[in-house]
């Protein structure tokens, strides 16, 4: 059995020398015999990088362990890898927050297969509990399926599409979330890329960043930018 590194390719490597690299060093590691193994995240397949799953660990657990009431709530879950990642802390902290996800579930990406069955096995596979699914376009399911108060919202709803129409999904997003916000609250945009704050890293949707600062604007609340190696996001917290 292996142990394994977890590790992502830099902007500047190219992909072909990175895997490359990567196979020279496991073909180390495997003359060593010593039970470890390099293995390289696919954020296409897990959808995040290991920065920023650390950082909604501590998002999260801090939102539980200062009582901001209200639930948890993602928005785009596709096979749930953050999602299963919230429920996991929610029970850890032995706390009554419940998870509902929503997804129209139309956008497989490289995944072949029923998305939203995956969902639920990905669930059942890691022990925890299944969150609320709400199945359905966020324009249809959205407000009227949220919880009455929000504690903690995540929102990633990227597909890859025309820059303009992502910025329209999210503006409907943050406006149906923002009024059941409670005060100390935190949403949290994926793919939000502030290059001021974050340089070279590719900005794959810009469409977010075009929502929030125009959704922002006149309102008190101010946008942090956070860092996520490959894929990046920020959050802002409910005044
Ligand atoms: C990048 S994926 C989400 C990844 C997910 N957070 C994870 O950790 O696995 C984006 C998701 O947003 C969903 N989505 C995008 N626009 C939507 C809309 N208007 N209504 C419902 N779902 C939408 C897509 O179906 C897709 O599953």
């Amino acid at each position: 059995m292996n142990n394994y590194f977890i590790t992502q390719p830099p902007y500047s490597n190219s992909k072909k020398k990175f895997v490359s690299l990567i196979n020279f060093i496991n073909k180390g590691l495997r003359f060593v015999d010593l039970g470890y193994q390099v293995q390289q995240l696919d954020t296409r397949v897990d959808m995040n990088t290991v920065e920023q799953r650390i950082n909604y660990y501590h998002l999260l657990t801090n939102i539980i362990t200062s009582n901001v009431p209200g639930d948890v709530i993602e928005l785009g879950t596709f096979t749930g890898q953050c999602a299963a990642l919230f429920e996991k802390i929610i029970e850890v902290n032995a706390s009554d927050k419940k998870l509902h996800v929503y997804d129209s579930f139309g956008v497989s990406f490289k995944f072949k297969g029923d998305i939203e069955e995956k969902l639920k096995e990905n669930f059942i596979t890691a022990g925890l509990k299944a969150p609320v699914i709400h199945r359905g376009n966020f324009f249809d399911t959205l407000p009227s399926e949220l919880p009455e108060k929000l504690s903690f919202i995540h929102i990633d709803c990227g597909f890859g599409g025309d820059p303009l129409e992502h910025k329209k999904v999210m503006m409907h997003c943050l406006q149906s979330v923002y009024p059941r916000m409670a005060t100390g609250a935190i949403c949290i945009m994926m793919d939000y890329n502030d290059p001021a704050e974050n340089g070279i890293a590719p900005n794959v949707a810009p469409g977010v960043k075009l929502a929030c600062d125009e959704f922002l604007t006149g309102k008190p609340e101010t946008i942090m930018a956070l860092y996520g190696n490959t894929y990046l996001h920020a959050y802002f917290r409910k005044v």
